[in-house]
Formats: C-alpha cells, structure tokens, sequence
C-alpha cells in the first residue's frame, strides 16, 4: 500500500501531455471479442489499473492479449474458451459489465458477477439488463451472477428512462451482430460512445447517430480485427486544468480535444482563468488570481461531468465567495467534502448539495481517498494547501489516472510516493 505526500502552494508551470480516455478504452477491449477474423491492436493506451483489470479478465477467457512496451495492446479472441467474469475480477472494477452485450451477440452466452456498488452508489444494471431480454436474452440473477444466454439477438427499439454511458454502450457493441436493426432513444452522447460507435464502424458495423440520444445500429453478420488510436481523456484534461487554477499557475494541456472539454474551460473561466485553445491543446493562466466561486450542476453530456465535480468542488474551498455544487448523477459523490475539511474547508451538505465558502487557506494533513475521483481531489487541495498533505488508499488513483504524480513533478509540484 502506497501513500502520496505534497508540499501545497507550489504554482505549477510548464506542458503536460494527456492520454488515452480510460472510459473509451475500457468498453473497445470487451467489444474485440466480436470480430470473426484478424486481432484488434488498441493505441493511446493510458498505464491503469483498470485497463490491466480488464486485460487480465479477457485472458482468463482465453482471448489471446499481447501488450508492446509502448503500452499498444493486440487482442485475438480466436482463442477463446470461457464466458465467464469472475467476481474476484469484477468486484474491483464495475465496468465489467462491458463484456456481458459482446459475449451474448457473438456466442449467444455469459455468466457476469453482478458488479455491485461502489462508494459513489448503488450502481445498479437493470437497464442494461432490461433492454438485452427486449433483445431476445434470456436472463436469470442468481448466488450474484448475470447468468444470460440467446440462441440469437434481435433488433429492436431500446428507450432508456435515464441516460446510461455503460448501459448504451453495451447495447451498441450487442446490437452490431443482432438480427436486424436496433434504435437506442435516450442515448448517452458522451464523446468516449462516439468514439466506441466510430471504432464498432472501422470494424465492419452499421451505426449511425452516435453522439445524438438516437443511435440506430443495423446488425451484420461479422466483424474484422482493426487499429485504432483511442481518444484523449477529457477527465484527466479538466483535472490538470484545475491543478493549475488552483495553484495560481500556467500550463499548458496538450495531446487533447478542447471541444470535449467545453463546460470545464466555461467554468474555469468564470472563476477567473485565461484560457486560450489551438485544436489539441489548451493554455490556462491563473497567475496571481484568487478563484471566484462557481456553481455547478453535474448531468449527463454535455452538461457539466459529475466525474469533474469534485475537482470543481476542490477548487471552489479556496475561492473569495460562497458556492453550490449540485451532483445530479450519483447519490453519494461527496465522499471527498469530510476529507478536505480536516483541511480547513468550509462545506456543508444539503442532500445533493454543497454549500462551500472559500478560505484563505488550507493546511496540509493526513487525509484518505474513498474513489477514483474524490482521490483527484484531495491531490489538487494538497497542491493549494500550506504544509504537508499525506493521502492514503492511492490505489483508487492508480486505477484511473496515468502517472499522475511524475506528470505533476513535471509542471513543478513537490509531490511523491512512499510506502505506506
Ligand atoms: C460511466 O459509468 C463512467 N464509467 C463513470 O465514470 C461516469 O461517472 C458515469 O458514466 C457518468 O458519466 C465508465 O464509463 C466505465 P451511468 P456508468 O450508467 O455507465 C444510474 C469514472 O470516474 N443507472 O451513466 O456506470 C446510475 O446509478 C467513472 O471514470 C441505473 O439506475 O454510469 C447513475 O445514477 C465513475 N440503472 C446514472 O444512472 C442502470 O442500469 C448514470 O449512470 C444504469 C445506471
């Protein structure tokens, strides 16, 4: 078990390159499992934990998976032998639920661990699982196992009552090899679909819409292996922007899309940032400015991500004002408010609310990370703090951010990583 200690109020300057999209990512290494002919060869590959979690959960099905030392990952699932994901494998990572709509179109069967919840909340998976039996599969919940199988996937319209990033994603990837043809209404417009939908395309699919609440998609009977470079990671992109907007610094963001990334700079902007963008990069100067408070309201894009609330969150505990945080998406997302008031912040909690009134400082302290993002956060209070910030539990940083501390050192901050 490692932990991360910071020395704060250190401005941070200079470039930092961004990677690969975790959550793009993570749903194109389950969909290899559907081509018929050839391997698929994934690029941009950012250095997760997750991304080795679902690695190590496709070889255990017998899919062949060679990775090169530019972290590029070749997948032939020609070798398979098992549908089946154990809870051992899924218990650490939800998004496992991804192989369950490729597994079922291709080979008509999967046996899935229920994947539980996590901190942020409950997590269910019923849309998923609601819209594959409207599929044609037949599906059965037993001793906490999916355990699904058809003797072919039919076409039909999917409406979803709440936007799903995963839910339409597994829909996608099941629908490519279904009978006929399948409308997805209600559909999550998240740049990582779009980029699932341009790569399910490459290989020989037939969808269009991705990126709209409509994705039509008409079955086909087979799939080739492709190459193809996944998209930058906005996340990670707004997490460093507000590492320099927190600290008072300069950098600049490259390797990304700004387009991806609108509501973040938007906001960023109102608390005081001058921003400038070329088409893959982003330059953000807070040098000698004290962040203005910001409200937001997370919701489903392109509305402001609930995965950059924290962030916006950490931020707002040192702005010369009062702030509301509404978090729209998940119920319990504020597990990072009670660890950074053991630094000074000033929150208060009012059912899918926080209220934050800014400090002039924080102080460095002993603090605990709960999940992947409340984690990001207590890294960027750490880098605003006076003294000395340790945050323990970083394996929950390590399965979403790639090299965070080397990138940060990089842009100046005194940040590293000790054993516990
Ligand atoms: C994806 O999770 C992301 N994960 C999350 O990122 C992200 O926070 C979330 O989308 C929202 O943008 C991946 O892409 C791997 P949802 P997902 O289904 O698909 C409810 C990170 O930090 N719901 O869009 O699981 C659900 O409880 C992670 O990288 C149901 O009720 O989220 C939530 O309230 C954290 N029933 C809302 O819908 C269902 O069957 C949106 O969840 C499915 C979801």
């Amino acid at each position: 078990m490692d932990k991360l200690i910071i020395n704060g109020m250190v401005p941070l300057n200079g470039e930092v390159a961004i990677s690969g999209a975790k959550n793009a990512v993570l749903p194109m290494l389950c969909a290899s499992v559907l081509v018929d002919s050839g391997s698929v060869v994934l690029k941009n590959i950012p250095h997760l934990h997750d991304v080795t979690t679902t690695v190590r959960l496709l070889r255990s099905m017998g899919v062949s998976v060679t990775l090169d030392d530019n972290m590029n990952i070749e997948l032939d699932p020609s070798t398979i032998k098992n549908f089946y994901a154990p809870y051992d494998l899924v218990k650490t990572m939800r998004s496992s639920i991804l192989v369950l709509g490729p597994l079922l179109s291709k080979f008509g069967q999967a046996k899935v661990s229920l994947p539980g919840g996590c901190a942020i909340g409950t997590r269910p998976v019923e849309m998923h699982l609601d819209a594959l039996t409207r599929m044609g599969a037949s599906i059965k919940i037993e001793n906490g196992y999916i355990t699904a199988t058809t003797t072919k996937l039919v076409g039909t319209n999917i409406n979803f009552p709440k936007s799903t990033v995963t839910g339409t994603e597994n829909i996608l990837m099941a629908s490519t090899l279904a009978e006929g043809n399948t409308i997805i209404y209600n559909a999550a417009r998240e740049p990582e679909v779009v980029d699932l939908g341009n790569f399910l395309n490459e290989m020989g699919a037939s969808i269009t819409g991705h990126g709209t609440d409509t994705i039509k998609i008409k079955g086909v009977s087979e799939l080739k292996g492709i190459s193809y470079s996944a998209l930058p990671d906005r996340i990670e992109t707004g997490t460093f922007l507000v590492a320099a907007a927190i600290t008072g610094g300069k950098i600049t963001v490259k390797n990304t899309i700004p387009e991806h990334v609108e509501t973040i700079i938007q906001k960023l902007k109102e608390s005081g940032a001058k921003i400038s963008s070329s088409k893959t990069s982003i330059t953000l100067d807070m040098k000698g400015v004290k962040p203005k408070p910001v409200n937001i309201e997370t919701g489903a894009y392109p509305l402001f991500p609930t995965d950059m609330q924290a962030q916006i969150t950490a931020l707002n505990t040192i702005a010369d004002g009062i702030s509301i945080i509404k978090e729209n998406i998940f119920e319990n997302r504020f597990m990072h408010v009670q660890e950074m008031t053991r630094m000074g912040a000033e929150i208060r909690l009012e059912k899918n609310c926080a209220i934050i009134s800014g400090v002039d400082n924080l102080v460095g302290a002993p603090v605990m990370a709960t999940d992947l993002r409340a984690s990001a956060s207590l890294i960027l209070v750490g880098l605003a703090a006076k003294g000395t910030t340790e945050i323990e539990r970083i394996y929950h940083i390590d399965r979403g951010y790639d090299c965070i501390e080397e990138k940060l050192r990089q842009l100046g901050a005194d940040i590293s990583r000790e054993p516990m």
